[in-house]
């Protein structure tokens, strides 16, 4: 009878392309693919007690790890002994015990869906016009005090940890559409950029593919660099540490550029945190120097970067993701990825028992891939189009005129036009702004939100860096080049996408918001064609789960890639140990639980003078999140 309830879908009320993916699973699957869609029907999950949204995501991660994971070429690599790989290398190989290059720079992403099959023109609608009609920022809207600078920073810190496409040395010269030509709007008349570089897979189903030139793994590549010509440039050779300089910020070359491991299309708070975690790795290679005074300085380095990359892929689970999605399910649900259902003091009094669900990925006995090599996503690179996120301005703080009293809000100081922050300039300006004040202010404002018109006007004219931090000649219009590169990649429009996420497609504008501007600005751009809409414009357009800063379609993608980003990696699963990390080494990183805790350690007494809010992800000034007598899985949903 349950049973009868659940799967009361017809197939024929299922679009084909969802009946395609339905016809292709096992019957357990089925049975559990309408059991969430019955769930998505009635927008339940969010609702749902905690332990109940959990038994949603868990079927639903399930199902996309089956029928949302698409290799895309050849394996090409060989096996090797592990044993005599027991750190992270240069160029992210040695990883995947059973493919040596698995996941390093430059293999190609993966899909979680098959290239798009619309018929669209790469210019229909004309991405400036999509730009200018849809994402342009006409008043900068944010978050309030869930979501500060520094969580923006953090995100493009992680990107540049993972992603990158590879371009090719053909040019593209995109005109600007008449009509935004008409309104006098655009800086330029076109703009030029690289095409991204198609590469034959040699296989089927999946042809031609693109490369990720950075690491795949969370292996800090940000800092390090993705290959042995990077990690040479950052490393001082003594004592297994990074170059830093004496006021605790990068140090430049002649050119002005920071010598980090990655210097493409950077900032002055991307370098912020970079530096920051340098020296946090320097602070790793004290430690362990104290406690194993034989080890030479390759042995230090080593084990400091499985350290301060550790600790970097734990702030982002339990700490910037809980502030990103702010519900109590997620809560449970990233904290179960790191130390399962069991929970932290479980974990650290008894060890790792019971597998992933009782005791999170991280610690468990093999890498698990789900049958398909690890890689990221050409999917997981659009719903990370975030640059929404980014203000027009940067609000600095009078962080001299403070009192010795404990939380303060320091002034304004100034407004810094966010292009003054960008590139060379950038950096000059972060020196003469020091790294303390630079971070009091991030911490004190808003960022943007990730919403329609809410595009930064000043990316629309923006001057990129190469990957070695020179500008490049041409400026693009950012917004319309992103409209441009989903397509140009094959990436499913909007309805497409949420078919193949196994999510309910739209069949109107007001399925998709509530905001009759919105509404109408849509219907102009696309007309009545809703398969037309793109990607990017509908996970900005989306009404968005109370609590959550991006999108549910976005948050699918997260949903099935977070995890995997931790079980398929050898030095989070089988390798997470004493005998590779040390013994002290896995002490630091069992004992750091969150960012504050990292800015404390390199800015003494910086949380007690400056933060009030749990997390330093939320604007700074913000009440602490409030405590619950109730126990975590018994909370009611947040909807
Ligand atoms: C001041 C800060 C930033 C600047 C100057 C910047 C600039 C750029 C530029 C020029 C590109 C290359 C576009 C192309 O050729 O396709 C890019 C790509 C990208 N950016 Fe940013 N960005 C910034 C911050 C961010 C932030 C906060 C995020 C948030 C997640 C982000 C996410 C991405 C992603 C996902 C890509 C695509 C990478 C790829 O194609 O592989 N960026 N950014």
């Amino acid at each position: 009878m349950t049973l009868f309830c659940f799967c009361n879908c017809s197939p024929s009320s299922l679009h084909p392309q969802m009946r395609d993916i339905v016809a292709k699973m096992t019957f357990l699957d089925r049975i559990l693919f309408h059991i969430m869609h019955s769930a998505d029907k009635k927008r339940l999950w969010p609702k749902l007690p905690v332990f109940l949204g959990l038994a949603y995501l868990a079927i639903r991660r399930h199902l996309h790890q089956r029928y949302n994971l698409l290799n895309v070429g050849d394996i090409k690599g060989q096996t090797y002994d592990t044993s005599k790989f027991s750190y992270r290398t240069a160029d992210g190989r040695y990883n995947d015990p059973a493919d040596d290059i698995v996941g390093s720079s430059e293999t190609f992403f993966g899909r979680n869906m098959p290239q798009s099959t619309s018929n669209y023109a790469l210019l229909d609608p004309h991405p400036t016009l999509v730009a200018g009609k849809l994402l342009t920022r006409t008043t900068f809207k944010d978050y309030g005090k869930q979501f500060n600078m520094i969580a923006s920073t953090w995100i493009q810190f992680m990107i540049h940890d993972w992603i990158d496409h590879m371009e090719d040395t053909q040019q593209v010269e995109i005109e600007v559409s008449d009509e935004e030509t008409a309104t006098g709007c655009p800086w330029n008349k076109s703009f030029k950029f690289y095409r991204t570089k198609e590469i034959s897979t040699g296989s089927y189903p999946i042809e031609t593919g693109t490369l990720n030139t950075r690491t795949a793994w969370w292996d800090g590549s940000t800092i390090y660099g993705n290959n042995e010509h990077g990690l040479r440039r950052v490393r001082t050779c003594r004592d297994g540490k990074l170059k830093i300089s004496g006021n605790g910020l990068l140090e430049h070359d002649e050119h002005w550029i920071p010598v980090a491991g990655d210097v493409k299309n950077s900032w002055a708070g991307l370098t912020l945190l970079q530096s920051l975690f340098v020296q946090e790795h320097n602070a790793v290679c004290d430690m362990l120097k104290e406690n194993y005074p034989d080890f030479d300085d390759e042995k230090l380095y080593r084990h400091a970067r499985l350290v301060t990359s550790a600790v970097m892929a734990k702030i982002h689970t339990i700490d910037w993701t809980v502030e990103l999605l702010k519900t109590n399910t997620l809560l449970a649900g990233m904290r179960a990825n790191w130390y399962g259902l069991l929970g932290k003091k479980f974990k650290d009094l008894f060890g790792h028992i019971g597998g992933s669900t009782l005791s999170g990925f991280v610690g468990n006995k093999q890498p698990e891939n789900h049958g398909v090599p690890y890689s990221l996503t050409e999917e997981f690179v659009s719903v990370y189009r975030m640059h929404s996120l980014l203000p027009e301005t940067l609000i600095l703080r009078d962080i001299e005129s403070a009192t010795n009293t404990e939380y303060q809000t320091p002034p304004i100081l100034e407004e810094v036009p966010m292009p003054e922050m960008i590139g060379k300039q950038g950096q000059r300006r972060l020196i003469k702004i020091g790294k303390e004040q630079m971070m009091v202010s991030l911490g004190h404002q808003a960022c943007g939100a990730l919403t329609l018109w809410n595009y930064p006007s000043w990316m629309r004219n923006l001057v990129p860096q190469d990957t070695n931090g020179e500008d490049r000649p041409d400026p693009v219009d950012l917004a319309a080049l992103e409209i441009y590169r989903d397509r140009e990649r094959g990436v499913p429009r909007y309805n497409e996408f949420r078919r193949s996420m196994l999510m309910i497609p739209i069949n109107k504008w007001e399925d998709l918001t509530d905001d009759e501007e919105a509404i109408e600005a849509l219907g102009k751009v696309y007309g009545l064609d809703v398969e037309k809409l793109d990607l990017l414009v509908g996970l900005h357009a989306e009404k968005k789960i109370e609590g959550f800063a991006i999108s549910e379609t976005a948050f699918f993608i997260f949903l099935i890639m977070a995890s995997r980003r931790l079980e398929a990696d050898r030095f989070f699963t089988t390798n997470f140990n004493n005998e590779t990390y040390t013994k002290k080494g896995l002490e630091w990183v069992n004992k750091t639980e969150s960012l504050k805790e990292v800015i404390n350690r390199h800015f003494p007494g910086m949380a007690k003078k400056w933060m009030r809010s749990s997390s330093a992800f939320s604007v700074w000034d913000s009440e602490p999140t409030p405590g619950s007598c109730i126990p975590l899985y018994l909370r009611p949903g947040d909807e």
